[in-house]
């Protein structure tokens, strides 16, 4: 059973590498969504790099996200996380975690529409503010009404992720069986485009 199981996994990850070809798997959402914990597990899933792209912007600026926001502000970071993104899709196949805000921007949209397929993370607030809550590292939450910032983001942004390919829901649960519907979804979407 338990080896059925695996090699009808090993199938799905090798169609949907097939069928990406060089495109990218870019993970969207809010802070706290898992993009990055569940990005690392589709990628190990499929044996594709993973790459953070919050973590590659710290490592090209040599300071972490916090510092940048400190020191230059919001908008440098946008500017960084631009440029950061479109290097990183330049490369594919890979699987991409974004920040929160990266697909905000039209161009990085545009881009990612271009070179992958994208993957909205959602999940309610409670789960997200629950995430969030056990780190202290977004600069965004620095903030004395954290968790009204963040329903402020949520509905600003909800109406932009909607517009990536594929939906996924993060609810509370493991990490690992999201990771497993994402694979599932991401075959249907792959399977449909074949179709056309
Ligand atoms: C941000 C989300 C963060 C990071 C920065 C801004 C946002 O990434 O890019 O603090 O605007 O939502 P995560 O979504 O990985 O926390």
């Amino acid at each position: 059973m338990a080896r059925a199981k695996s090699s009808g996994n090993a199938e799905l990850a090798r169609r949907i590498v097939e069928r990406l070809g060089r495109r990218n798997i870019v993970l969207v959402g809010m802070m706290g969504a898992g993009k990055s914990s569940v990005g690392r597990r589709l990628a190990n899933a499929l044996g594709l790099p993973f790459v953070d792209a919050d973590a590659e912007i710290e490592s090209a600026a040599n300071m972490t996200v916090s510092e940048i926001f400190e020191i230059y502000g919001e908008e440098r970071f946008r500017d960084g996380e631009r440029r950061v993104i479109a290097r990183l899709l330049a490369d594919g196949p890979r699987v991409v975690a974004t920040g929160g805000g990266a697909f905000m921007s039209a161009e990085t949209r545009a881009r990612v529409a271009e070179s992958a397929v994208s993957l909205w993370l959602r999940a309610e607030l409670p789960v997200l503010l629950d995430r969030v809550r056990r780190r202290g590292k977004r600069p965004l939450l620095r903030h004395p009404q954290p968790e009204q910032v963040m329903r402020d983001l949520l509905a600003k942004r909800e109406p932009v992720y909607a517009q990536a390919d594929i939906v996924v829901d993060s609810w509370d649960t493991a990490q690992r069986a999201i990771a497993e519907q994402a694979l599932v979804a991401l075959d249907a979407h792959l399977g449909r485009e074949a179709e056309q």
